[in-house]
């Protein structure tokens, strides 16, 4: 996998409306295997496929299953792309599909990807108020896990004896949207607070001085001190996780999207630079930069895709010199995750290879996984709306 393609001669090659029409194709397959006679099980939703398969595993939709809201999102975006009448009715099936998770108390910080990816999707593209509910309750319910003596929310409540402590990870920014939404459409103001406050002390403890993070940070629940920061997805506690960087560049981009506070874009612009300087040739990271197995470690297609995404926002932010270098970036990561590297070939039901979900315990390694194509259709419809992209 180690240098696969030399992607600032390939520029020329991407074309993201070929790119989108490849992912309605096997979009189509997957919902065509969902469908049994007239019918279709709202109940399961596609995770994964292994290397060599073709066809998605399943999941039960339920709160534990953090990836249960990617594929009515992926269907959200399949119809944004390509106005496709029958997607859109599988996207809104399935979307209602996640609704009874709201019935219980939360589970953990994941019922903010869970909504948002579906439901912020469905209200953006219909402005179906039944939408709008679901993603308001979802932000209470997150709210919830906030502990004004740290000043974040806690990710894992299940977590709390193992890590000793108050648990952030670092994929809990990518929840703060629930919240500024909740908080600008009809929601308590209050939620704005706590996700103002969750980026701060995040950008105060989360990070090492070079901009690199840690996956998990530990706080003490009661006085709020900072305790240690640690991994529990990467190669060690000092390593830094390719997909938790991800998650930083995407959330701070947002926060600074929310806030407009210059602190986050600047903070934005630091996470990204430390990421987009630990990237092999191809733009697509290893799983963990620090993985001493490098370059026969395994990739993490899923991280190129968050990154990409953020990067059609953030280009519109950043001064002329910052905008060359992200434009230049992303262009290179979707050309590259469009080359036959990465795309799996016509009859696999996924638009990607070669993503890692949880390396240290052997899980999904090399993968297809549900969120790396959410957010690979996200950076393509983005991408296709982009004006004026830095001379490239
Ligand atoms: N939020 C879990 C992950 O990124 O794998």
């Amino acid at each position: 996998m180690a240098g696969l393609l030399g992607c600032r001669s390939s520029r020329q090659a991407l074309n993201v409306q070929d790119d989108q029409k490849f992912c309605h194709a096997h979009v189509v397959k997957a919902l065509d295997d969902l469908t049994l006679g007239d019918s279709v099980d709202y109940s399961v939703v596609p995770r994964n496929i292994a290397p060599g398969d073709s066809m998605w595993t399943l999941r039960p939709v339920t709160a534990e299953e953090w990836c249960s809201g990617f594929w009515p999102g992926v269907l959200w975006l399949d119809y944004e792309a390509t106005g496709d009448e029958t997607v859109k009715q599988q996207a809104a099936a399935y979307t209602l599909g996640l609704r009874s998770i709201l019935d219980l108390p939360v589970y953990d910080h994941d019922l903010g990807f869970l909504m948002f990816c579906s439901c912020g999707n469905a209200y953006r593209l219909t402005g179906d108020p039944v939408y709008k509910d679901i993603i308001l309750q979802t932000a209470d319910s997150l709210a919830t896990l906030f502990n004004p003596a740290v000043g974040t929310m806690l990710s894992w409540p299940r977590n709390v004896e193992m890590f000793g402590g108050h648990n952030t990870i670092m994929d809990n920014m990518i929840n703060l949207e629930t919240l500024f939404w909740a908080a600008d459409n009809g929601g308590r103001p209050e939620l704005r607070d706590i996700a103002v406050r969750h980026a701060e002390t995040t950008m105060r403890y989360h990070f090492r001085p070079d901009g690199t993070c840690y996956h998990v940070a530990v706080y003490d629940p009661v006085k709020g001190d900072f305790l240690r920061g640690c991994t529990h997805q990467g190669y060690s506690d000092e390593s830094t996780w390719a997909r938790g960087q991800a998650w930083a560049v995407y959330g701070y981009t947002v926060v600074y999207r929310c806030t407009r506070d210059p602190r986050f874009l600047d903070f934005a612009c630091k996470v990204t630079d430390a990421y987009l300087d630990r990237l092999p040739a191809d733009a697509i990271p290893y799983w963990d930069f620090d993985d001493p197995a490098i370059p026969d470690a395994p990739r993490d297609a899923s991280a190129a895709c968050v990154v990409a995404s953020a990067l059609t926002e953030l280009v519109g932010y950043v001064d002329k010199d910052h905008a060359e270098r992200y434009s230049h970036s992303l262009t290179d990561m979707l050309t590259s995750l469009s080359t036959p590297a990465y795309r799996p070939a016509d009859d696999c039901r996924s638009v990607l290879l070669h993503s890692t979900g949880h390396h240290p315990v052997g899980s999904e390694i090399d993968y297809s996984i549900i969120y790396a194509d959410y957010y690979y259709m996200e950076a393509l419809n983005r991408y296709s709306r982009l004006k004026n992209l830095a001379n490239i």
